[in-house]
């Protein structure tokens, strides 16, 4: 659709940035925090470990003022569970509740509206080893995790996320998971989801008792997933696979029930969980408030083969498989370009997602990741030439602008990430924000912050509130 005039940003769109505790605090294990299941992440490879990350934990102050020169409006961070409960459950760490605590005061001060994620794929380690999310006993670790945050700082924090990408867990685990030796079956898995479904609806039930003016969702990684062609079989994989991978997580949190499609693939394929009395009146009670959304690149499928090969590694990377025996294939598709690290890049397909959740759900959304993972380098002047990034965003951003005219109820964009962080799986070379950190992969250097051109560039987009997108 072509339009006379685009709508405006709203005055108080949350212009904003992510980062996620793990990936960005280090200090592992200062101050109390105990272990989390990344901790057990090992240098491999010539890839870092989560140890140091960017060092925020101690340098959170100076990183809220650049997100103050930068002019952001909104901070999308989470807390890590085992730095305020060192084992999940039970005895709490004051000295952890306190990093937060000066973390959230620094940036209201600074009029930065804190976004926070409860849990960031970084479960406390003993919870894992009691069974994790398989174990019922999980949810109640994290309910009890939740008040706590709740009591501490509901006072301040009005937006949460329940859950930062479930659907990438369950679908991808060997992805966030460093312990690929015995990843659970998918059986199992799906019992995982059910109970995190649980866990997430009590917590969102919680979120709106105990805090005044509280908005809680979640933040799934969702994309509109393309046919690879006209063929009328195509089109069946792709709607099959975009209600495996999107609806089957938001159908939970808006409408409170499985989606229908997805609950007969789960009995088709002998993989519906165990569902225990009361669960679904609990999550069908559940009000979701906004849409988080991950956005990263749309994904284009054929129809399943069912020979033995329907499931192949995405573009060489073994960490995520696509694909699944007798349901869909992943396919090619020549219209777009890859980054170095073989993402897909789509802008315009994120103004389709955006169109998709938007009439399916008809919920504010909140862009709460998308981002570019490219190597930058610092120049001998001391700079950062991002100009990809910058290129990246401007269509990005444009097509938020579109999907805005276009009737999405779209309130906030936190791009991913604020600074430099570790990637899940491929390292600190692999980088995304907007402050370059300088260390290198295995030589931590001085961990000087140092602003990119596209720091330079965004800050002039939320000046003028996306006026020139
Ligand atoms: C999302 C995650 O999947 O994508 C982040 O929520 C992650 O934690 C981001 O870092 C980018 O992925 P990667 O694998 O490049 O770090």
């Amino acid at each position: 659709m072509y339009y006379k005039k685009l709508k405006e940003f709203p005055k108080d769109f949350l212009w904003g940035a992510s980062t996620s505790a793990y990936q960005v605090e280090g200090a592992y294990q200062t101050d109390g925090k105990g272990l989390s299941v990344q901790d057990l992440h090992k240098s491999v490879n010539g890839i870092t470990d989560f140890k140091v990350a960017s060092d925020h934990y101690h340098r959170y102050k100076e990183d809220v003022s650049l997100m103050a020169k930068l002019g952001m409006k909104a901070y999308r961070f989470s807390i890590s569970w085992s730095r305020v409960i060192p084992e999940g459950t039970g005895a709490v760490n004051e000295a952890g509740l306190k990093f937060y605590d000066n973390l959230i005061n620094e940036l209201l001060v600074n009029n930065i509206e804190p976004i926070v994620t409860i849990y960031h794929f970084d479960l406390p380690l003993k919870l894992h080893e009691n069974g994790g999310w398989s174990n019922r006993q999980t949810i109640d670790a994290y309910v009890d995790y939740a008040k706590l945050l709740f009591e501490r700082f509901g006072d301040r924090v009005k937006y949460w996320l329940t859950i930062n990408e479930q659907n990438v867990m369950i679908n991808h685990p060997n992805a966030v998971y460093p312990i690929d030796s015995d990843l659970p079956s998918k059986k199992e898995l799906y019992q995982q989801n059910h109970n995190m479904f649980v866990a997430a609806a009590k917590v969102t039930n919680l979120c709106h008792s105990m805090i005044k003016d509280g908005k809680i969702g979640p933040a799934p990684n969702i994309t509109a997933i393309y046919p690879a062609s006209s063929k009328p079989e195509d089109i069946v994989a792709a709607d099959n696979w975009e209600n495996i991978r999107c609806w089957l997580y938001l159908d939970m949190a808006v409408y409170g029930r499985y989606n229908p499609f997805v609950w007969n693939y789960l009995e088709e394929k002998g993989y519906e969980p165990t569902i225990y009395s009361g669960d679904m009146e609990i999550i069908k009670s559940a009000q979701t408030d906004f849409l988080g959304v991950n956005y990263y690149a749309t994904a284009t499928v054929s129809a399943a083969k069912n020979d033995g090969n329907d499931c192949q590694p995405r573009h060489g990377d073994q960490q995520v498989m696509l694909g699944e025996e007798g349901v869909y294939r992943s396919a090619e598709n020549p219209n777009l370009e890859l980054t170095k690290f073989n993402w897909i890049i789509d802008s315009v397909g994120m103004r389709t997602t955006l169109r998709r959740v938007s009439s399916r759900y008809d919920l504010p959304i909140i862009i709460t990741e998308n981002g570019l993972g490219s190597e930058d380098k610092l120049t001998i002047d001391g700079k950062v030439h991002d100009d990809y990034r910058i290129e990246y965003f401007e269509k990005h951003f444009h097509q938020a602008r579109l999907a805005l005219t276009d009737g999405v109820n779209l309130i906030g964009y936190c791009p991913w990430s604020f600074e430099d962080l570790v990637s899940t799986h491929q390292g600190y070379k692999k980088r995304y924000g907007f402050v370059y950190i300088n260390r290198l992969e295995n030589d931590l250097k001085e961990l000087e912050r140092i602003k990119k051109d596209s720091f330079y560039w965004y800050q002039s987009v939320i000046h003028n509130n996306g006026a020139n997108i």
